[in-house]
């Protein structure tokens, strides 16, 4: 029996399998940040090729919150129309779409200097502006916007990326964020512009949409975040309405320092999982089909996110059904007739 291949209800969303095609940046949008055609083949391929939930790379709330000039964006309604093809073209075969929303704060390099909570400069990168209190608020409000924007397009589900150094990461972490006013100091403060952008988004999306957070769960540097304070926050941000804990680890800081092995993140959505009985994702270095049905299957996390094997093989969950002896959804029904032995001809 493989629980890899059976459905998952999250609020009102029920996606086909646990296999999530995770957020992975192609900086391939034109300046304006609207999606090319090139974006619908490209998710296409992953939802033709099985993936019960694909969600799209950071795509930013604001201009000056993308990484490179070449991100995904959603600070207009006319980035609407685009996105919205490629999440009618997941509904029509079988697929569920999530949208990652973002603010590269000073990891941004799409313009000369970025913005963050305090000027601290990420190694290599421009010395950022820090963020004004009224700034914070239009920040707040861009992301509300976007989320809109996004129920708008069709979105299934939405996940706020609170990882990986940038803006949100960045007030979280007392190695980006040296703040004296409301939004700096304590965990609490450094929690807040994260927790009020969550209840935002909760109060402008309908009931049954789900929206998950990606966490790096902790810096894996000395002075930075740690999974209890990690914990802590997944508490708030659950009683503000977030459903699932996607998780991950590190990069406030250049280069990573613990050992990286296939699933060497899995034990944070464990313990999140274990701490508060949250949903969460795994993520991380799964790419192979036996070590995502064992995370699944033995309750390590709800869904596995797979990002690097779906860049080189679209059908890689086809491949893990395949070997599950699971019957996977097949957008193109002529595909079974690859399925046989060889010999038995076409
Ligand atoms: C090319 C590339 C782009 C990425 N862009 C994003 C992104 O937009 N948002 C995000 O949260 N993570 C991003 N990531 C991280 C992936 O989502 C994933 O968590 C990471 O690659 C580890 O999973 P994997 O070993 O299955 O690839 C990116 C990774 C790659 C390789």
């Amino acid at each position: 029996m493989s629980t890899l291949f059976e459905p998952l209800t999250v609020r009102g969303m029920t996606v086909s399998n646990r296999i999530a095609m995770s957020p992975m940046l192609m900086y391939m949008a034109a300046e304006d940040g609207v999606a090319r055609d090139l974006h619908l083949v490209h998710y296409g391929a992953r939802i033709l090729g099985g993936v019960g939930l694909v969600m799209t790379e950071v795509t930013a709330v604001l201009p000056e919150g993308r990484i490179s000039t070449s991100d995904l964006g959603l600070w207009s309604d006319e980035h609407i129309p685009g996105l919205a093809r490629i999440v009618d073209f997941a509904h029509e075969h079988g697929a569920k779409m999530g949208l990652q929303l973002a603010h590269a704060g000073r990891k941004s390099k799409a313009q000369e200097q970025g913005v963050a909570p305090s000027a601290i400069a990420y190694e290599g990168l421009p010395v950022p502006r820090e963020l004004t209190a009224p700034e914070i608020d239009d920040i707040v409000g861009a992301y509300a916007e976007a989320a809109r924007r996004a129920v708008a397009a069709g979105f299934d589900c939405l996940e706020l990326h609170v990882a990986h150094g940038y803006l949100l990461h960045e007030f979280l972490s007392p190695i980006a964020n040296a703040r004296t006013d409301e939004y700096g100091g304590s965990l609490e403060n450094r929690s807040r512009i994260v927790l009020r952008i969550a209840s935002e988004i909760r109060r402008i999306v309908p009931d049954s949409m789900p929206i998950f957070v990606r966490l790096s769960a902790e810096d894996v540097v000395d002075g930075g975040i740690s999974l209890k304070e990690s914990s802590w926050l997944a508490s708030q941000l659950m009683a503000e309405g977030v459903d699932l804990f996607d998780v991950s680890t590190g990069n406030i800081v250049p280069g990573y320092e613990a050992p990286v092995y296939p699933g060497y993140q899995a034990n944070y959505a464990l313990d999140l999982k274990k701490e508060l009985g949250v949903m969460t994702a795994a993520m991380g270095s799964i790419s192979s089909p036996e070590l995502a049905e064992y995370l699944v299957s033995s309750g390590a996390a709800d869904l596995v996110f797979v990002g690097r094997a779906l860049l080189r093989d679209p059908h890689w969950a086809l491949g893990a059904a395949r070997l599950a002896g699971a019957d996977p959804h097949l957008a193109i029904p002529t595909y079974a007739r690859a399925t046989g032995p060889y010999e038995r001809g076409f």
